[in-house]
C-alpha cells in the first residue's frame, strides 16, 4: 500500500512538471489572433507584415514577456523617438541576421517566414522612419 502511494506521488510529480513544460512551449509558441489589443500607427503594409510575424510574441496579446520588454509594438505610439529609433534599428538588424521571428517558431509556423522582399521592405521603411523622426 505504502509503495503504491509512493509511486502514484511520484506519477503525479512527473505529471506536474510535464504539464507546467508545456504550458511553458506553448506561450512561447503560441499563436495569437491579431485582432486584439492596439496596434502601431504603420502604414498598412509594414502593418501586415509584422503581425502576421512578430504580433505573436511582440504584442499586448502574447504572453511572452521576454520579447514584449524588448519590443511591443502595441505600445509603440507611446515609445519615446529614441527608443522608437533604437527600435527600428534592432528589428531592421534582427530580421536580416534572421534571428527574427525566432527559428523554432517559424519551424512550426512556415507562413510566419519572413521572404527575401519582406525583410528588405521592413528595412528601408525602417531607416525612413528613422529619417523622419530625426527630423530630416
Ligand atoms: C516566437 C516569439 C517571437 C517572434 C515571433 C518574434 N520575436 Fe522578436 N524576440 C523574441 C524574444 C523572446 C526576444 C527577447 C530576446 C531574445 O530572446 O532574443 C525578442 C527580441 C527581439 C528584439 C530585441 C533585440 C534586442 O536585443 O534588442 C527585436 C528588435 C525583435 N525581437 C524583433 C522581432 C521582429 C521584427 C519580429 C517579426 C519579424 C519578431 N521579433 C518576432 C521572440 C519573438
Amino acid at each position: 500500500m505504502k509503495k503504491l502511494f509512493a509511486f502514484l506521488i511520484t506519477i503525479g510529480i512527473f505529471v506536474s512538471i510535464a504539464a507546467v513544460l508545456s504550458a511553458q512551449r506553448q506561450n512561447e509558441n503560441s499563436i495569437n489572433p491579431p485582432e486584439s489589443g492596439s496596434k502601431p500607427d504603420f502604414p498598412e503594409n509594414i502593418l501586415k507584415i509584422v503581425e502576421r510575424s512578430c504580433f505573436d510574441c511582440h504584442s499586448d496579446n502574447s504572453g511572452n514577456f521576454a520579447a514584449k520588454g524588448k519590443l511591443n509594438y502595441s505600445s509603440w505610439d507611446e515609445y519615446s523617438i529614441a527608443r522608437k529609433i533604437s527600435r527600428l534599428d534592432a528589428i531592421c538588424n534582427m530580421i536580416t541576421k534572421g534571428k527574427m521571428p525566432k527559428r523554432n517558431f517559424v519551424k512550426k509556423h512556415p507562413e510566419k517566414a519572413l521572404s527575401q522582399e519582406e525583410k528588405e521592405i521592413i528595412c528601408k521603411w525602417a531607416s525612413e522612419e528613422t529619417n523622419k523622426l530625426l527630423g530630416e
